[in-house]
């Protein structure tokens, strides 16, 4: 029977990784997770009471395609809490996990064949959402001159575009568009009519003096990507949300409502009280800070020293290009010969990916500090 070419999407390598590493672990071995990109902490304590109360006390059933209202509102407030902008509940659809939102975002702002274009390295679903849906991807190469960021002039050379998908902080790299760098990009995309779709997953996860800037507060018809797995620690609780310009707020309803019907009800009431957990959630972030400070110090003592900027989320991408020629090899090396698993480039940049690492760090302070020791023991002895 058929298979529909759109299934044809590359694997994400990463997953080789993690079942080598659950090989190794079941055989009796340690492996300290470098590889897995999610907060090692369970939802905050405040979210976990309000699951408990709301199983026992509320049906559960479906709820509005965009959300329940006590939850965009909630969502609405964190906009003039953090960033000072105003953002109207209208605009809040409340989506499964960011995922969900991606596939709304792309199937309401796009048709087949037009032109997207988003930087490489970048996370990879990007990439297969879009040719999933008969998209063209149109790889934005981006390295050291340009912070691994795109920029008006690398987006000119690739017109004409419709689309552009930025990450800030950026999966694999943690590099920030600052505010300027995000203003230049928003003006061009909305003087050329593309459409922006900023992924800001990773805000409140930063280590910088200011916070990163959202994309709403620059550009009139992007679309902002959000998120409860990453700064609010619930990946496996499904729960996102877009903010849409005014034209996509029907268009992505309609199409909310025939593919999911509605987000999760349980991980949506509960989700209300995520807003009230800062000082919990500041914590984790405290405990990346820490670890990023004793991996990049033992990556660097290890010979590995070409780092992307790592300003946010809980990533470092190394350049390890005087290691090896096949960074999936190299990580294969690691996981068998010091039990430290870490992710290939290969799953973030199709052409050069083969050069580079990502390691996470956002696990416990002792596994990252014994990850650290373990590279520089493994590096000694080459
Ligand atoms: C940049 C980026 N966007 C989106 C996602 C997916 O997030 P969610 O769990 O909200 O679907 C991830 C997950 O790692 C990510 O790194």
């Amino acid at each position: 029977m058929k298979v529909a070419r759109r299934s044809e999407v590359a694997p994400f390598y990463v997953m080789e990784v993690m079942k080598a590493a659950a090989h190794r672990e079941a055989a009796g071995g340690n492996v300290l997770h470098l590889e897995v990109g999610q907060p090692s902490t369970p939802a905050p304590e405040g979210v976990l009471a309000a699951a408990e109360k709301t199983l026992r006390t509320t049906r559960l059933g479906y709820t509005d395609a965009h959300g329940v209202p006590e939850l965009r509102e909630r969502i609405s407030g964190h906009y003039q809490d953090r960033y000072a902008v105003d953002v109207d509940i209208e605009r809040i659809a409340v989506t499964v996990g960011a995922s969900g939102g991606f596939v709304l975002a792309m199937l309401a702002a796009f048709d087949e064949g037009d032109r997207v274009a988003m930087t490489s390295p970048g996370y990879s679903a990007y990439r297969n959402i879009l040719s999933a849906l008969g998209i063209e991807v149109v790889e934005l190469p981006v390295g050291p001159d340009t912070r691994f960021n795109p920029t008006p002039e690398r987006l000119e050379a690739l017109l004409p575009l419709e689309g552009l998908v930025t990450a800030s902080p950026s999966n694999p790299t943690g590099t920030i568009l600052t505010g300027a760098e995000l203003n230049n990009v928003a003006d061009f995309c909305e003087a050329h009519g593309i459409r922006m779709v900023a992924d800001e997953i990773y805000h409140g996860i930063t280590y910088t003096d200011e916070p990163a800037p959202t994309a709403i507060a620059h550009a009139d018809h992007a679309i902002v990507v959000q998120s409860f797995s990453k700064y609010f620690s619930m990946t496996g609780w499904r729960l996102g949300w877009l903010v849409l310009p005014e034209e996509l707020i029907r268009p992505v309803e309609r199409l909310a409502q025939n593919l999911f019907i509605s987000p999760p009800t349980l991980s949506q009431l509960a989700g209300v009280a995520a807003f009230d957990c800062r000082e919990e959630l500041d914590a984790n972030v405290a405990r990346y800070a820490e670890n990023r400070r004793i991996l990049i110090n033992g990556l660097a003592k290890a010979g590995i020293d070409r780092i992307a900027p790592a300003d946010g989320a809980f990533y470092v991408y190394a350049d390890v290009s005087h290691l090896t020629d096949d960074s999936q090899a190299l990580s294969r090396r690691w996981l068998d010969e010091i039990g430290v698993a870490a992710t290939s480039g290969i799953d973030f940049d199709p052409a050069d990916g083969h050069r580079f690492i990502r390691f996470s760090y956002a696990e416990s302070t002792t596994d990252i500090t014994e990850a650290a020791e373990r590279l520089v023991g493994w590096a000694e002895r080459q």
